[in-house]
């Protein structure tokens, strides 16, 4: 390790615990979980040598491309309501991405986007990535581990991921400083976990639907693990869930899946 810097923000304060290089920032935190590692700490590493993504794919994570943090949390939530967490994720990066790229951290032109269930798109393209990875005790969660991805520059991109994956860099000519980025990205999270905590889930869920095109009226096709779905999105059920109304006129909400096809939305359509 590399050295300790104790943070503090509203809803959320710890240690941050910088390391060179590490097999996956997830990994780490999650040992120290189950050691009884406290809630806030957080790992960011230089490089991953096994960054993970979801669905058992890789993150490619080279020194000097990117953000990779991990935060602990022991959230006293029932494990239904963890999609909270994850909604609280997306909001934090796609909040933090849109301030970095605007200098009034506004993001007039909506371009940065949440594909569900956690995404952060920019032009449809990939920035970030959350993969949210839980210890469990008799319907309580014992521990959760949140780790966040955020590709701050393109030149270590591989060539299969052009065309998918995009970089703080291609869409902003000022450097972004990745502690400066990770700070403001905890201060953001310690603001959107504390409502989490209080069970604010109506502000969780304005706040997502606000930032994602995928919240209300798209057509999609979503591979849930039990076949596939198509139907238009029609908001998050009230533990996180994405409702989709099926072709049948049905209405399902889905907790875990993979978008697979989109129809084009207006919102992301050139000028
Ligand atoms: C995804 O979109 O598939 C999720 C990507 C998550 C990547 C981050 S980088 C920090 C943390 N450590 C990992 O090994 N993965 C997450």
């Amino acid at each position: 390790m590399i050295r300790l810097q104790p943070y503090q923000s509203s809803g959320l304060a710890g240690v941050i615990r910088w390391y060179d290089t590490v097999g996956s920032t997830n990994d780490v935190l999650k040992a120290l979980a189950e050691s009884g590692g406290d809630e806030g700490t957080v790992v960011i590493a230089d490089v991953q040598t096994a960054g993970r993504g979801r669905q058992g794919r890789r993150w490619i994570s080279e020194r000097g491309s990117g953000l990779f943090l991990s935060v602990l949390l022991r959230p006293q939530i029932p494990v239904k309501k963890l999609g909270h967490v994850t909604l609280v994720s997306a909001i934090v990066a796609v909040e933090a991405i849109a301030h970095f790229l605007n200098a009034d951290g506004t993001d007039p032109r909506g371009r940065v986007d949440i594909k569900w269930p956690n995404d952060v798109w920019i032009d449809e393209k990939k920035i970030a990535g959350i993969l949210v990875e839980t210890g469990l005790v008799v319907e309580r969660v014992k521990w959760a581990v949140v780790g966040i991805g955020v590709n701050l520059t393109s030149g270590s991109l591989p060539s299969e991921l052009t065309g998918q994956a995009i970089a703080m860099s291609d869409v902003t000519s000022a450097p972004v400083n990745r502690d400066a980025f990770a700070m403001d990205l905890l201060q953001r999270f310690g603001v959107w976990y504390g409502k989490a905590a209080e069970s604010r889930f109506d502000e969780i869920r304005n706040r997502w639907c606000e930032l994602s095109s995928f919240a209300a009226g798209r057509l999609i096709e979503i591979e849930t693990g039990e076949g596939t779905l198509r139907g238009t999105t029609r908001g998050l059920d009230p533990d996180g869930g994405l409702l989709v109304r099926l072709d049948s006129g049905e209405e399902r909400a889905v907790f875990v899946g993979e978008v697979l096809r989109v129809v084009p939305s207006p919102r992301n359509q050139p000028e």
